[in-house]
């Protein structure tokens, strides 16, 4: 790694055992390294070792040697050898060893049929930089039109080629090495529909006939984004238990330079209409990153009104109960420099609504100025940021 100044998570390390999950490249093993320096650490991209442990998870013991108790040991890669797990476990129980289990996903070591540790260790992410975690060192445009993966923040002027990349070895061979896809051309043919429909409420019947694969296979591809957690589902919200049938969710990748990637869209110029669903993207991300660090966990979806407007994010601040209205935050999001009051509607509507109490109206847009419309506060993305890693949001 060049030498460059590493730039602060703002995930803090439990105390306790944990997975780290996250998409290739999103910092892990940096962030490790952080959080849990001179730390006894085996990876297992070292193919000796990942042969060895395949064939015998026992050695595991006699590799980590003598330590205390709440002595912490790092597991690089662990999807890689899923029948580790079920060692790990008796280790932990043993020794009370502190496991840091890292890898791109928990799809296959769930395939594997491996305990995720019955419930002895937390769950973490990892996405892309979050533009807290950059402060004074965010650029909104150049994070619409690239995503913030650390790669591509650290080398702007050769994002498109990095992004291509990631989509080819990663997004392609990775998942077939990983053994998560067996025959490429047809997943190939679905990310470029994926890439392109970021943002949007899938519809898999069209998928399917756009990339020429079965509509099961569809749900098996979005399925491996998910689990990989390359993209997200952001469910449509229902006001009510008894309302009728909700819409579809929508699909979000995790980063819009990868969505960007995907679609093959990196050498023609991002049009307006696509920078609207990549600052979506971005927003996503945000909230997404602030409910994990904050291990708040709250539920984020999209509204579509009765009359068939949407609202861009909806969170439940509270849980439901029977007999109790749920409360809710609205945010909508608008890649425009002037903020049009008319935007405010479906919020509104929502707000006067019966049943339903909603704590906070927001907008978020791409001016420089902070409103304050009646029940409406009106931001720019920056100080959207800002409020919402204050914990003024939700
Ligand atoms: N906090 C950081 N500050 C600056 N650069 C970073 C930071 N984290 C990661 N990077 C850059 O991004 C690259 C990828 O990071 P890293 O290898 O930690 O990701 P990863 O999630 O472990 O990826 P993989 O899944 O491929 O193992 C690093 O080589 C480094 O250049
Ligand atoms: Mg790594």
């Amino acid at each position: 790694m060049k030498d460059r100044a590493i730039i602060p998570r703002l995930l803090q390390r439990p105390e306790r055992s944990f997975f780290l999950f996250g998409p290739r490249g999103t910092g892990k093993s940096t962030w490790l390294q952080q959080v849990l320096p001179d730390t006894f650490r085996l990876d297992f991209l070292d193919a000796s070792l990942f042969l060895e442990l395949s064939r015998d998870p026992h050695r595991l013991e006699a590799l980590i040697g003598r330590r205390p108790a709440g002595a912490w040991i790092v597991l690089d890669e662990v999807q890689k050898v899923p029948a580790l797990l079920d060692e790990v476990h008796r280790l932990m129980e043993l020794y009370r060893w502190r496991f840091a289990l890292c890898g791109s996903s928990a799809r296959k070591l769930r395939r594997g049929g491996a305990n995720l540790l019955a419930g002895r260790a937390l769950t973490l992410s990892m996405e892309s930089f979050s533009a807290a975690e950059l402060g004074a060192a965010f650029d909104l445009d150049r994070a619409v039109d690239w995503g913030l993966l650390p790669f591509v923040h650290n080398e702007p002027d050769a994002a498109a080629d990095i992004l291509a990349a990631y989509v080819n070895t990663y997004l392609k061979e990775e998942l077939q090495a990983e053994g998560l896809i067996r025959n490429v051309p047809p997943f190939v043919r679905f990310l470029a529909v994926a890439g392109q429909i970021n943002g949007q409420i899938v519809n898999a019947q069209n998928i399917a006939r756009e990339a020429a694969v079965a509509r099961s296979t569809v749900d098996t591809y979005f399925a491996i984004l998910t689990d990989t957690l390359l993209g997200h589902r952001l469910p449509a919200w229902r006001p009510g238990l008894k309302v009728r049938e909700a819409a579809q969710p929508k699909f979000y990748w995790f980063d819009p330079g990868v969505a960007r990637a995907a679609a093959g869209l990196l050498r023609d110029p991002a049009d307006r209409l696509w920078q609207g669903y990549a600052l979506e993207t971005l927003i996503y991300h945000e909230l997404r990153v602030y409910n994990e660090v904050s291990r708040k966990h709250r539920l984020i979806s999209y509204y579509r009104t009765p009359a068939g407007v949407e609202i861009d994010f909806i969170i439940e601040t509270a849980k439901r109960r029977p007999g109790s209205d749920p409360r809710v935050v609205a945010i909508e999001v608008k890649r425009a420099e002037r903020w049009d009051r008319a935007w405010e509607k479906p919020m509104q509507a929502l707000a006067a609504s019966t049943g339903i109490k909603v704590d906070r109206m927001i907008g978020v847009y791409c001016g420089s100025r902070a409103y304050r419309f009646g029940e409406v506060q009106v931001w720019p993305v920056a100080e959207f940021v800002k409020a919402l890693y204050a914990g003024e949001v939700f």
